[in-house]
């Protein structure tokens, strides 16, 4: 299958002067691909560089360094008019807080219609007014909460709200700004449902940003990895789960609960501390270890993780040979 890449990112830097002597390097030297069509997770700790990422890709900054690519066209330098519009209408942001994202003075009508007048997508009135109303149904909401304001809403139909704003200028990729964080156990599997369910229905490609990787896992296709403003680690979901290599990919797995208590009574945390990588002579680079699969390694490592990828070859040949 040939996949189409619909956002290429290479070698982007974003660094912040914060005074004369300090320079905060949030990303620092991250390149990936997302293709069209997929989920593309974003996991880190918190200051790891992921919302940072994102809003350099969307152009809410300038990158300090670097290539991005968005369906076929560069967007990483000055962008005119017409270049902003490329992206803004093509590229929209989901974000963790939908309260503090949606102005609490304009009724969902308007905060949904606010796009669609930016770009003049409304023929008249009742067009604009059906639009939203057909916006509201997809996200799960209906006509009668077009009226209201948002402090009328719960957490979850307020992330509605945000998504159906998103989505009304009908743009190809969505970045998802750790978008069930704040939300209770129960509301974020709908959530998560509606996305995949839109993602299925109209073919959006999704940039997924979340700290941990327990319902990444789940939803996308590849994972990135990443840890003081670097990728560490990069492959698809089942790649990763299969064959974590770096330290922090198996810190975070490690990380995850499962409900099972025996799994559970035997998990045991891998903590990850920078130090144990010795860059001290070599430096690490970003390599494909595996097919589809990337690591920052230095030469040693590549070596050491070569060996980890053989052992867990024949640990899995082993396990089916005992399954016949
Ligand atoms: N506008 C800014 N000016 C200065 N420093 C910034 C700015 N935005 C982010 N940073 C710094 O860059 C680093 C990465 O921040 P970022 O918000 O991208 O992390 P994150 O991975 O999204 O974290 P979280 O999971 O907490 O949302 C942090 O050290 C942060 O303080
Ligand atoms: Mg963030």
């Amino acid at each position: 299958m040939s996949r189409k890449k619909l956002l290429e990112v290479k070698n982007l830097k974003q660094y912040f002067k914060i005074d004369k002597k300090t320079t905060v390097k949030a990303v620092d030297d991250v390149t990936f691909d997302i293709f069209e069509g997929e989920t593309f997770g974003l996991v880190g700790e918190s200051g790891s560089g992921k919302s940072t990422t994102g809003r350099a890709v969307i152009r809410l900054y300038h990158p300090t360094a670097g290539e991005i690519t968005f369906d076929g066209r560069d967007i990483s330098g000055k962008l005119n008019a017409e270049g902003k519009k490329f992206v803004t209408k093509n590229m929209q942001m989901i974000f963790q807080d939908p309260m503090a994202s949606l102005n609490p003075r304009m009724t969902v009508m308007d905060i949904i219609a606010e796009g669609l007048d930016i770009y003049g997508m409304c023929k008249d009135k009742e067009d604009r007014t059906q639009r939203v109303y057909k916006l509201l149904k997809t996200v799960g909401l209906n006509e009668q909460h077009a009226s209201r304001y948002p402090h009328e809403f719960s957490g979850g139909q307020r992330q509605r709200i945000g998504i159906a704003r998103a989505l009304a200028v009908e743009p190809k990729f969505i970045i998802c700004d750790e978008p069930i964080s704040a939300l209770d156990v129960s509301i974020q599997a709908q959530v998560v449902n509606l996305l995949k369910k839109l993602q299925k229905d109209f073919n959006y490609t999704y940039l997924f940003i979340a700290h941990d990787l327990s319902m990444v896992k789940y939803i996308s296709d590849r994972i990135g990895v990443m840890h003081c403003g670097q990728l560490v680690e990069l492959g698809s979901a089942d790649e990763l789960y299969e064959y974590p290599l770096h330290p922090y990919t198996k810190s975070l797995l490690s990380a995850i609960p499962l409900p099972d208590p025996d799994y559970e009574r035997d998990r045991v945390r891998i903590r990850y501390d920078m130090n144990m990588h010795d860059y001290s002579k070599e430096q690490p680079r970003w390599i494909e270890i595996k097919e589809d699969h990337f690591i920052l390694a230095s030469e040693s490592e590549e070596v050491k993780y070569r060996e980890e990828i053989e052992k867990i070859e024949e640990l899995k040949k082993i396990k089916s040979e005992i399954k016949i």
